[in-house]
């Protein structure tokens, strides 16, 4: 049957009231260095529970202080912060809107000067080698434990599943991508394992009904790969696939010279003809017409607006009533993440609304 964005669905018991979802995107500088939920998180939050989302998944929230992509980042790995997290999955649940949380630990791409990474391997970025510090089993053990941890904290504040942050060059992706993680061990043969652990101490501590998905590398570091981790995570009972990049630089993306929509959709596509769990695609959809379009080529079950949900938080709304829904602009340096204010694409849909 044909998708279309009007269309509800189930995740476990987490009923999905369209099929327009609102990625994790971290709102750098909107905390200290506790972690702690600030009530600009909050009416964020809200507010495009209030615009009309199908789904919320809670920017990249981090499940130790050491393995934090930047020192402002959301936690979640204390007891304390729960009281906080709860705060924003009422407000999203008021407005009729699920939410689950991205948790995460950065690996070799964390703050930290000597971060852990499966393997001994040099990041070379902006002109900065690192060295990443090999995790020895009890490192493994207690990051596993400490993501779990996370999982419980998340169930307890009230959220409906997990994302786990599987991409996007983080610890998780490290595991995944060959080029990174040559372990002799365990964790190298088997580089899902390190997750599939984790899935299964989550699953023993929260309720049936608790979603835990994973956004996961297309090209990790090829499509092929990509597709065999997705369909090895379905066949150890993951709830659904966000499709999006993988470890940068040692990635191969490709795609069909006639493929209109970025490389990660159309992987998105190819995995999602591989497998039967819900599948999601995001990166560059800017208006209504490339939400339907992206459904009707790709099959996926889930698009992602990230960036042109930060310049109107009711892109949701506005999208399904056949609105403008305003865009991201793809500025070169996406001022949002300074002062949202200075967003080009918000000042240009308040002008345009302004002389309607
Ligand atoms: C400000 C900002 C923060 C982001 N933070 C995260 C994050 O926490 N986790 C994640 O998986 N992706 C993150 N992303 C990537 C987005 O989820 C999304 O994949 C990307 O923006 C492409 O989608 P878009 O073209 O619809 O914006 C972030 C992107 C932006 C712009
Ligand atoms: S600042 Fe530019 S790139 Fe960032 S969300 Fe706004 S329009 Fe998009």
């Amino acid at each position: 049957m044909k998708k279309t964005l009007h269309d509800n669905f189930f995740i476990r018991k987490t009923r999905i009231r369209n099929r327009i979802c609102v990625p994790p995107m971290v709102c750098y500088h909107w905390t200290d260095g506790s972690g702690v939920v600030s009530d600009r998180h909050v009416e964020h939050y809200r507010a495009m529970a209030h615009g009309g989302a199908g789904l919320i998944i809670q920017e990249a929230t981090c499940i130790t202080r050491e393995g934090r992509l930047a020192d402002t980042q959301l936690g979640i790995w204390e007891d304390s912060q729960i009281d906080g997290l709860r705060r924003i999955t009422e407000a999203v649940h008021a407005e009729g809107c699920p939410i689950f949380v991205q948790i995460h630990h950065a690996g070799i791409v964390g703050i930290e000067e000597h971060a852990f990474c499966p393997d001994t391997y040099i990041l070379r970025r902006g002109g900065i080698e690192k060295h990443g510090v090999k995790m020895q089993e009890e490192d493994i053990a207690r990051i596993q434990q400490a993501f779990i941890d996370a999982a419980r904290r998340a169930y307890e504040a009230g959220y409906d599943g997990v994302e786990l942050h599987g991409c996007h060059s983080y610890l998780m992706c490290q595991f995944l991508n060959h080029r990174i993680n040559q372990r002799d061990d365990r964790y190298g043969i088997h580089p899902e394992l390190f997750i599939t652990e984790i899935v299964d101490g989550i699953r023993q501590i929260v309720s049936e009904d608790f979603v835990i998905g994973i956004r996961l590398g297309a090209f990790e570091p090829t499509l092929a790969d990509g597709i065999r981790h997705a369909q090895a995570l379905e066949a150890h009972g993951i709830d659904f696939l966000d499709i999006s990049y993988g470890f940068t630089g040692e990635d191969e993306p490709v795609k069909p010279d006639d493929f209109p929509y970025k490389d990660i959709i159309y992987a998105a596509g190819e995995i999602k003809r591989r497998v039967s769990i819900p599948v999601f695609a995001v990166n560059g959809m800017r208006v209504a017409e490339d939400a339907h379009g992206v459904l009707e080529r790709t099959g996926v079950d889930m698009v992602d607006i990230g960036r042109s949900t930060l310049v109107n938080p009711s892109w949701a709304a506005d999208a399904l009533a056949g609105r403008d829904t305003g865009r991201c602009l793809d500025c070169a340096v996406c001022q949002w993440r300074i002062d949202a204010d200075q967003c080009a694409g918000r000042k240009l849909l308040r002008k345009k609304r302004q002389m309607e």
